[in-house]
């Protein structure tokens, strides 16, 4: 049985599959099935035609830049130069050269994990280190303000950034005003670390809750905040490729100066799209909000029968993260991946085990796979189960 542990290598395995015929229900990648509002096609439409199809500056154009300070000044009431702006070809290339920018041989990057699966590559080729809090199911998937100071004291003068990705990926958690104000009155006794807050799946949060950001509730951390976001999960802009950062100029600057040499500039046309999705309507999220909240509960429910799974709903994201430590064990299945590759091969769902995001026995679920898919992928997942308790 062919197995994959990595996002990339279950990606590659469901479209081989599909592309020998296969039927998989693919619940393993995080992209919304909407589609990119019309406003913003649009608005790349016009684009085109107007030539905006050259090179621009390497870090974003001025009018994009100014609508990326824009929604800052809306949503939080802070502002922004342009020095303390950089675009790029989505959040992962971002994110990328930050840590290339900041990093060293040696240092250690604190973060909860389970995490974004991309961090660990991005941080181990620069032969830095991870220093994971696990932050599992008996933790309600939250990282306490306790297991925070005790890691920064642990860590000491190694500890060179702390990351908080929220909402999070993989579990969907989403961190209380007052628990980003307990962290801020630790880190404030740690002046030589960076924060960067990854705000991808910022306006992915469900049942009427609303997002905090450390970066409005702690303006004596602003100087070491770096914030990450990215058109891809707000404006199903996914294969529109743009991420953007906030942050210090003297950061900027050296963001620039690498990207100056690896790349020219983010898609002009992606650009252009990019100002209309930031200052137009976002109306349309409301219903995206409440669609993906239903699919969310429909799996949770579908999923409840079996206490081998077990999970906490999730109030924002994209994902469902079960853990399925009583389900190994069963036949030959002995691993998350396992696990994963049973339901590919056995049910034709493809899932991805918890493996690629640093805490293990999970599996991870996408929630915001067409609803048509969800429902194909939760009567398969439960049939499958049963032939195995
Ligand atoms: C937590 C997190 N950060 C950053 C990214 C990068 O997004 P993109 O490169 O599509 O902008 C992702 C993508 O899935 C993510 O989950």
């Amino acid at each position: 049985m062919t197995e994959a542990s990595s996002i990339a290598d279950i990606f590659a395995l469901t479209r081989k599959l599909q592309a020998e015929g296969r039927d998989i229900a693919d619940l393993s990648i995080g992209e919304p099935d909407f589609d990119t509002p019309d406003h913003i096609k649009q608005a790349a439409v016009e684009a085109i035609w107007r030539g905006e199809t050259k090179y621009t500056n390497t870090d974003g154009t001025p009018a994009l830049k100014k609508a990326i300070i824009a929604k800052y000044q809306r949503d939080y009431g802070i502002t922004f130069s342009p020095s303390e702006v950089v675009a790029d070809s989505g959040g992962k290339a971002l994110l990328a050269v930050l840590f290339r920018t900041i990093l060293q041989q040696g240092d250690r990057v604190i973060m909860p994990l389970p995490c974004y699966g991309s961090y660990h590559g991005m941080i181990n080729i620069l032969d830095a280190e991870i220093a994971g809090i696990p932050c599992g199911i008996e933790d309600n998937f939250r990282l306490s303000p306790e297991k925070l100071a005790a890691t920064l004291a642990e860590q000491g003068n190694q500890a060179r950034v702390f990351i908080l990705n929220n909402p999070n990926n993989p579990t969907g958690m989403v961190y209380s005003a007052a628990e980003l104000r307990d962290f801020a009155t630790i880190l404030k006794n740690y002046p030589n670390i960076w924060i960067i807050l990854d705000e991808v799946y910022e306006n992915l949060v469900y049942d009427g809750g609303r997002y905090a950001s450390l970066l409005a509730l702690a303006p004596e951390l602003r100087s070491r905040l770096i914030v990450v976001n990215s058109i891809s999960k707000t404006y199903a802009m996914t294969g529109w490729r743009l991420g953007y950062a906030l942050g210090s100029t003297e950061v900027m600057d050296k963001v620039r100066s690498i990207m100056a040499k690896c790349s020219a500039n983010p898609c002009s046309i992606t650009q252009a799209a990019t100002i209309t999705a930031l200052n137009g309507d976002h109306g349309y999220l409301k219903n995206w909000q409440e669609s993906f909240s239903a699919r969310r509960d429909k799996i949770i429910a579908a999923l409840r029968p079996f206490p081998q799974l077990r999970t906490i709903t999730p109030q924002g994201g994209m994902f469902l993260y079960y853990h399925c430590g009583a389900l190994l064990g069963t036949g030959s299945i002995k691993t998350s991946s396992n696990l994963a590759a049973y339901f590919l091969h056995a049910a034709n769902v493809a899932v991805v085990p918890g493996a690629a995001f640093g805490l293990d026995p999970y599996i991870r679920l996408s929630l915001v796979a067409p609803e048509a898919t969800v429902d194909t992928a939760i009567c398969r997942m439960t049939h499958a189960i049963q032939k195995l308790v």
